[in-house]
């Protein structure tokens, strides 16, 4: 093949993941992903004031039994020393919910 013409294939080929990616319906993950890392893996990650760490199940355990609703009006309204909306308030419920369902995604496995 012609040499310059490979970066064009490789943009071709870069937008097809993207349009594969979105059609499959992980839009919704990669949001909540995103804004996590914005907004709530500052304690989120490491634990901070007693935050339970995502990824971790054992922090998690008690909490998720509460179900969704419950941990993302928690999230909404703030819960002990957790801050409503993370301290975002610009952050929408349905945003909050991508979130919380991130975080819950992450954190009953191991
Ligand atoms: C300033 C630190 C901080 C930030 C930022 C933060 N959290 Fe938290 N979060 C906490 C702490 C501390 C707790 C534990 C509260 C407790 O159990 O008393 C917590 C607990 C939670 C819980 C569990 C609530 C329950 O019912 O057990 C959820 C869900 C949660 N946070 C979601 C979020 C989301 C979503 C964001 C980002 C939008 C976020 N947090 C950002 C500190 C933080």
């Amino acid at each position: 093949m012609n040499r310059q013409f490979l970066p064009v294939v490789k943009a071709g080929v870069l937008w097809l993941c993207v349009g594969l990616v979105s059609g499959c319906g992980n839009k919704e993950a990669e949001t909540g992903s995103l804004l996590y890392q914005q907004n709530c893996k500052v304690c989120h990650a490491q634990g901070i004031n007693g935050a339970p760490i995502v990824g971790r199940s054992v922090a998690w355990e008690k909490r998720l039994v509460q179900g969704e609703d419950v941990l993302v009006q928690h999230a909404m309204e703030g819960y002990g020393l957790m801050p409503a909306k993370g301290g975002n308030s610009e952050l929408s419920e349905p945003e909050v919910r991508l979130v919380v369902r991130y975080m819950m995604s992450q954190s009953g496995k191991e």
